[in-house]
């Protein structure tokens, strides 16, 4: 059912599924929009509160001023006190799993699990500076098509059904969108120093053939949350959960079990 945030700078749409057991909220990646979990809420939908936002100025979402992932982190806190939660688990991909580290430094009280997939906790180099930059110059000159393009391609492992749903969700944003996205990616900060703090349960997923945030990233992420586990899925690129949604879910399964067995125990205590 789909409901709408009102937020001084942005109206934020979000779905929440019938369930009521934990609430689960997916994030979703860059330039992407909820619709890229929808096979995530199907399975789990029934058994959680799945909520999925798209963050301002994606999907259903409103337009709005140039933001940063702050923000975004921000609107989820907003977004938890609307669904009036105590605690909540975070999925975040690509994008939405900086905005869940980010979320993770500022909110940690709100933080009952942590999901990260195809994420990283580094701020972007110089040299990726440079390459937004030099991809921000040609969609502003030659449109969003050639980028949408390209994009696709490295998000997609072989000829899989995501590239369709990569370059749609990429054309429904308008130019603005994507431009004020990049300068966002483009100006996060480095959450290396957060990965230490973090004391909840982390499931990190990073699919086998990622090119845009290598395995290594994951490899990074495990060995710097204490308590984490970590599953590469096969035969997926960097839109995992779409591209081997049997396998990320059966790994999602197991993970919000023991998240409830653990909810249960203290509900107990
Ligand atoms: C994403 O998938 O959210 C983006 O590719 C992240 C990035 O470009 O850093």
């Amino acid at each position: 059912v789909e409901h709408i945030l009102m937020l001084n700078e942005s109206n934020i749409s979000y779905d929440v599924s019938a369930g009521t057991g934990i609430d689960v909220i997916f994030l979703h990646g860059f330039p992407f929009n909820r619709r890229m979990w929808k096979s995530q809420v199907e399975q789990f939908g029934q058994e959680y509160r799945v909520i999925t936002p798209d963050f301002r100025g994606y999907g259903n979402s409103s337009k709005c001023y140039p933001w940063t992932i702050t923000h975004l982190a921000d609107d989820i806190k907003k977004l938890i006190d609307r669904l009036m939660s105590k605690k909540v688990i975070l999925c975040g991909l690509s994008m939405g799993g900086y905005v869940a580290l980010e979320f993770a430094a500022s909110y940690p009280e709100l933080l009952q699990s942590l999901i990260l997939c195809d994420t990283k906790a580094a701020a972007d180099t110089n040299q990726e500076k440079n390459q937004r930059a030099q991809a921000m110059l040609d969609i502003s000159t030659n449109g969003p098509m050639p980028f949408a393009r390209s994009f696709a391609q490295k998000c997609i492992h072989e000829n899989s059904v995501a590239e369709e749903i990569a370059a749609e969700s990429i054309t429904k944003n308008g130019i603005y969108e994507l431009l004020s996205g990049m300068m966002a990616l483009s100006a996060r900060k480095d959450q290396t120093e957060t990965l230490s703090r973090i004391e909840c349960p982390t499931l990190v997923l990073c699919g086998d053939k990622d090119k845009i945030t290598p395995v290594s990233e994951s490899e990074f992420l495990y060995n710097n949350i204490i308590q984490s586990t970590m599953h590469i899925i096969p035969d997926a690129g960097h839109l995992s959960n779409i591209q081997n949604p049997e396998n990320f879910n059966l790994h999602l399964q197991k993970f919000l079990a023991t998240c409830k067995e653990s909810t249960y125990q203290q509900y107990l205590q």
